[in-house]
């Protein structure tokens, strides 16, 4: 058999304070549209034909709930999870047929060395058009994860799921499961939770198209219009309603297998000194305080306080 791996990241799970205010926000203004919606959750389709790109469930807390990632089909499924059983990591569901609200198929999921949950699945249903609409989400690009141990984090990604080391610098590690440059990175310094999640749209005209909707309806860009250094890709920065950080993206590099040699913290310190190839994009404060979690954060203190005002009168 092949190279035991997953091969591609499906999307992401968020809980959301506000299910209507968040569905709104995704639909109407990021640009996804809806796929199903079951009780207190709403499956979002970006404009490929992927089932749905992002789920959100209401919760009394904001957060990440999961990460999905594709296999290549249910043999592929079995044999990760018996790869994963193997060494030990936490399962907490079995391989089995997934409910078809979600866009069914067959899958298992686990959980990282620091605590993220991970779907795996296959034979999960496509849509049977794409959207043609540029200024849309086409698909999840990638996640950035803040770790606390960046080592075993991507000793879980690489050795575990079977990423493969793209670039690092002194910061992040950005790990691949296709040709895309990275679908996942690691971000040290700031304790473990989501750092980020980019969606891409297909072309820059479509990235500015896609950030023009936003800042018409009052998100400012946090970071932005640049190009990175590792990923190569073009990126405009936001915080959505529940404090999240997300981006548009778009020409993100294609990895040779046959060529590509991984940059290391050196390497990018001595080629990029400044965040941004083209030099003009600045982060701002609030970006900054958004991906270290404390926006969502001090979000959910508030909304605790809401629910214990209303549960006590
Ligand atoms: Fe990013």
């Amino acid at each position: 058999m092949d190279e035991v791996r997953v091969n591609g990241l499906r999307g992401v799970e968020l809980a959301v304070f506000d299910l209507k205010q968040s569905s709104e926000f995704y639909r109407n203004v990021w640009g996804l549209e809806e796929a199903n919606v079951d009780g207190d959750t709403a499956y979002l389709r970006g404009t490929g034909r992927e089932h749905h790109i992002l789920a959100i469930h209401q919760r009394p807390r904001a957060g990440l709930v999961a990460m999905s990632f594709s296999a290549r089909d249910k043999r592929m499924v079995d044999a990760l999870h018996a790869k994963v059983c193997g060494l030990g990591t936490k399962i907490l569901s079995p391989p089995k047929a997934l409910p078809g609200v979600a866009g069914g198929g067959y899958g298992f999921s686990l959980e990282t060395p620091e605590g993220q949950i991970i779907a795996i699945s296959a034979d999960v249903e496509q849509h049977a058009e794409a959207i043609l609409d540029r200024s849309r989400p086409q698909k999840l690009s990638h996640i950035v994860l803040n770790v606390e141990d960046i080592e075993k984090q991507n000793r879980f990604f690489c050795d575990v799921l079977g990423f493969r080391l793209s670039d690092a610098t002194e910061r992040m590690d950005f790990v691949r499961c296709s040709s895309d440059h990275h679908s996942v990175a690691l971000a040290r310094g700031h304790g473990a939770g989501l750092n980020h999640m980019a969606y891409e749209v297909p072309n820059f005209d479509g990235l500015m198209r896609g950030a023009g909707r936003m800042t018409q309806n009052g998100f400012n860009i946090e970071w932005g219009v640049g190009r990175h250094g590792p990923g190569d890709n073009i990126f405009t920065y936001f915080v959505e309603p529940n404090g999240f950080v997300t981006e548009y993206t778009t020409e993100v590099e294609q990895i040779d297998e046959a060529t590509h040699m991984p940059g290391d913290g050196a390497y990018w310190a001595k080629k990029m000194p400044f965040p941004d190839r083209w030099g003009m994009a600045t982060m701002t404060k609030r970006l900054r305080e958004a991906m270290a979690g404390d926006i969502v954060n001090a979000n959910n203190l508030r909304c605790e306080d809401i629910i214990s005002r209303k549960m006590a009168s």
